[in-house]
């Protein structure tokens, strides 16, 4: 596996360092609000049980699932709900917790269908932005790092669904996926 990588992007101190300062931001802007963070499977596994613990506030937390990427490196540009939350999130402060911000069709579906259920408030916190990529108006609120338009895995983020138990966030060597 450690072979396909051609290198580290944001080595795993980089990564907790940022989330330490994350998580204390959103602690400082959530306390006594007791929001409910919401993940978007499965990439934001690692991110999400890391933010989670490095905020350290009342909260509760929850998961959907949703898929826009065949098996490729770019989007299908149709997003498809896989499972839904099973909190009632109406009157409630929101936090969806996400790996990646790229093209923004899954951020922008994600948000709409949860703003439709009328919480009380809705963040985004994304833990990689690739702003080069934007194809719809998405903006996120809380952002780990900005990164440039390259491919990565690990830390949660996958290549054909592999690659997400990297510790460290690296760039694929192009051969892999050409
Ligand atoms: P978007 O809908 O194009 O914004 O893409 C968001 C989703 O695409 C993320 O949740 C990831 O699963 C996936 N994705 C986007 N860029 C990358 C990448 O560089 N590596 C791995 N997955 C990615
Ligand atoms: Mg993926």
């Amino acid at each position: 596996m450690l072979q396909d990588i051609d290198h580290v992007l944001i080595s795993e101190e980089r990564l907790h360092a940022r989330i330490a300062e994350l998580g204390e931001q959103l602690a400082a802007d959530y306390a006594g609000k007791t929001p409910i963070f919401i993940g978007v499977l499965k990439g934001v596994v690692m991110f999400f049980t890391d933010m989670v613990r490095a905020t350290p506030i009342r909260c509760e937390y929850d998961f959907l699932a949703v898929s826009s990427y065949g098996s490729g490196t770019t989007s299908s540009g149709t997003v498809r709900m896989l499972k839904d939350v099973s909190s009632d999130i109406t009157g409630r402060h929101i936090v969806i917790l996400e790996d990646i911000l790229d093209s923004g069709l899954t951020l922008h579906f994600v948000r709409n269908y949860l703003l439709s259920k009328n919480p009380a408030s809705l963040k985004i916190c994304t833990l990689l932005d690739k702003p080069e990529r934007r194809r719809v108006d998405v903006f996120a609120d809380y952002v780990g790092f900005s990164i440039p338009n390259e491919f990565v895995v690990g830390y949660g983020l996958d290549y054909k669904e592999e690659y997400r138990n990297l510790p460290f966030i690296g760039v694929l060597k192009p051969e892999i996926y050409n």
